[in-house]
């Protein structure tokens, strides 16, 4: 049995605490420059270490931000954003003891919401984080897809020098607004990574805005990969979108044209979009649109139920009593009525009970109740329950991240 203490990570111990979780995901040890260009993204506040000793074995790691949620709300969110344990101490309880620490202490500072990308959905189930937004991956042929003569065709579109992405971009993508649920601010602390992964480090990745009637609305970041080889000499290079986001439709739709115009391309292809981003239909052959896979995005966890429950608004229906159970933030465990005149707790008879990890999976309105209730994830009691809480919870538009953290 490996002996650690969990505690708060101090200034001193910024940089040997991002190595190590830069290990555990089999990326480098950071040197001195790329450090002094990005380490402001990785401070000591809300980080905690696991220590041997002086020495640390695991982090966990999170900033402070806002999350759009259903109804067109934004509430403070924390965002889980560097979680890692050494290799040679894993499986031994280490990142459980970081993440009860890590609750109680969103808990205790009155964060009802906790957000995170997986990198493996086995692992924050546990915990109490539920797959409350998945994102699509997609693909389009060049030159064949070709965008359908009704679709918009926007004003200009124009390539930003590094420079001027790192000066216009955190501006641009704050003013576009946060116009999904699940959508999260990209604070301070955000951006010297990005910039890092995008336009510091090689300079490799092309960033465009697209500007309409009233400015700028609109902008993407791309990667041209080769894939020409011996083998395949005549294959064009693949177009990997890694960041897109726009006011509206008319800009969507313009910096799309543009992506696939980009000449000596035979793909476009784009991670976690939004899952009814309608892409098809705006191809004039929809087989164009290619969904390779959909994913888990965002996870989410109601750190304080009551309070994340009333955050969000509900659609018409009669209410539902929810009963739900949290092992590991026992105060959570309990009744609520959800309702469009608000939510409760509540001594009621439940309709439905289920764990905190599947509220999550309800709270964006990804998954529906109906849908939980046959996988098994919801007990119904009251066989009309899963339909009505449908009716209350779902959302018209699907939930969407867009921001890797
Ligand atoms: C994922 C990771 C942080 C888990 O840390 P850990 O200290 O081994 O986790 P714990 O020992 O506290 O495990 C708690 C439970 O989760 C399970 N678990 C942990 N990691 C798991 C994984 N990757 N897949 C499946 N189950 C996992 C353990 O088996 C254990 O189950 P049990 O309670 O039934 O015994 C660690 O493996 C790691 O650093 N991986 C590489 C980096 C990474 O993926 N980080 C996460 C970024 S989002």
């Amino acid at each position: 049995m490996t002996a650690f203490d969990v505690r708060p990570v101090t200034e001193d111990e910024r940089r040997s605490t991002f190595d190590l979780l830069s290990r555990s995901l089999h990326g480098n040890r950071v040197g001195d420059e790329p450090w002094a260009r990005f380490g402001s993204s990785w401070p000591a506040a809300h980080k905690f270490g696991a220590f041997d000793g002086d020495t640390p074995i695991g982090v966990a790691s999170s900033f402070d931000t806002e999350i759009a949620v259903p109804g067109g709300g934004v509430v403070p969110v924390a965002a889980v954003d560097g979680v890692g344990v050494r290799a040679d101490r894993t499986r031994r309880g280490v990142l459980s003891a970081m993440m009860a620490v890590q609750l109680a202490g969103f808990a205790a500072r009155g964060v009802s919401l906790a957000v995170l990308h997986a990198s493996e959905p086995t692992i924050y189930g546990r915990f109490g984080y539920g797959s409350a937004a998945l994102g699509k991956t997609v693909q389009l042929p060049r030159p064949a897809a070709r965008l359908h003569e009704r679709v918009p065709a926007g004003g200009d579109v124009r390539m930003l020098t590094p420079e001027e992405a790192v000066k216009e971009i955190p501006g641009l993508y704050q003013r576009i607004g946060l116009r999904r649920p699940g959508m999260i601010g990209r604070p301070e602390v955000w951006w010297p990574t990005a910039h890092e992964r995008h336009v510091d480090r090689d300079g490799d990745h092309t960033v465009v805005v697209h500007s309409g009637p009233d400015g700028d609305d609109g902008f993407a970041v791309y990667k041209t990969v080769e894939q020409r080889s011996l083998a395949a000499p005549d294959e064009g290079a693949v177009l990997k979108v890694r960041d897109l986001h726009t006011t509206g439709p008319v800009a969507r739709a313009a910096l799309w044209r543009f992506l696939l115009s980009v000449d000596l391309v035979s793909a476009v292809h784009a991670r976690h979009r939004p899952v009814d981003e309608p892409l098809a239909p705006m191809l004039t052959d929809h087989r164009h649109a290619r969904t390779l896979a959909v994913e888990d995005d965002l996870w989410l966890r109601p750190v304080d139920v009551a309070a994340a429950l009333g955050a969000r608004t509900y659609r018409a229906a009669d209410p539902v009593v929810l009963a739900v159970a949290d092992r590991t933030l026992p105060a959570n465990t309990g009744r609520y009525e959800v309702g469009p005149d608000g939510t409760r707790r509540t001594d009621a008879a439940p309709d439905l009970t289920l764990d905190v990890d599947t509220l999550g999976m309800l709270y964006l309105g990804q998954w529906s109740a109906t849908a939980l209730a046959d996988a098994g994830r919801i007990e119904v009691h009251d066989p009309a329950a899963a339909a009505r809480a449908d009716e209350l919870i779902t959302t018209v538009t699907a939930p969407w991240c867009g921001t890797l953290f």
